[in-house]
């Protein structure tokens, strides 16, 4: 399939989580915009220190800035035939900047109540050495590497409702924007991850 593919939803509703499926099955590379700010952030660039403040306090960081990380990352060759983007776009305006850059296929939209995203993250545990991510209780990591784990600085209860404030204000309509393109594909995303990756699988098979 040419042209790119949106994995959209809510904090921890599992993008993260079934990127992998989608990468596998498309060969498309992972565009994460959170990931690239972390690294931003660990590596104390400039860059870093001006999203750090937006991402501790669960706001997202500014359009302008977003647009010119993601240009720059479309331009390294493993872009040329689409990629999966993972928590880009998150505005209307990031997501008309993007229509202008490449062309985006589908949109997967992951769907999870806000309870039960709090749950998720408040659990979540991540190994920075692999990049796996764990869940206390809905995916445990083995116990070798459980001293290793790492727990993200906005994944308290506090700041995950104000990252959701952010995604039912800002983000959630755009996916009624892209809705009306006819690319939205929505997934149940309560099930276990197991049935989630099914469901996801399914879409991008169909694709
Ligand atoms: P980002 O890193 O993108 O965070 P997010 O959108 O808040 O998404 P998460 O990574 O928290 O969740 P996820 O859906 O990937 O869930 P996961 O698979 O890990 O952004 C961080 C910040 O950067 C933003 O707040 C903002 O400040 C800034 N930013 C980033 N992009 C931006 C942009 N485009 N514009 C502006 N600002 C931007 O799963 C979560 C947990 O649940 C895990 O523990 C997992 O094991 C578990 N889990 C997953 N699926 C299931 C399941 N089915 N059942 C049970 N548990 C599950």
């Amino acid at each position: 399939m040419t042209g790119s593919i949106v994995l959209f939803g809510p904090p921890g509703a599992g993008k993260g989580t079934q990127a992998s499926i989608i990468v596998e099955l498309t060969g498309k590379p992972q565009i994460s915009t959170g990931e690239m700010l972390r690294q931003a952030v660990s590596e104390g660039r400039e860059l870093g220190l001006l999203a750090k403040e937006y991402m501790d306090s669960g706001k997202l960081v500014p359009d302008s800035v977003i647009i010119g990380l993601i240009e720059n990352r479309l331009n390294h060759p493993d872009a040329s035939s689409g990629v999966l983007f993972d928590g880009f776009p998150r505005t209307i305006p990031q997501a008309e900047a993007l229509a202008k850059i490449t062309t985006v296929s589908a949109v997967i939209s992951i769907e999870a109540p806000d309870d039960e995203i709090v749950n998720r993250i408040v659990g979540r545990r991540m190994d920075p050495e692999t990049g796996e991510i764990y869940h206390v209780l809905f995916r445990p990591p083995p116990t070798e590497i459980e001293s290793r784990l790492i727990q993200r600085v906005d994944d308290t209860e506090e700041t995950v409702r104000m990252r959701l404030k952010s995604y039912h204000e800002q983000t959630k309509p755009l996916g009624a924007w892209y809705s009306e393109f006819g690319i939205l594909k929505k997934i149940d995303g309560t099930g276990s991850i197991d049935e989630v990756g099914q469901s996801v699988a399914a879409v991008v098979g169909s694709l």
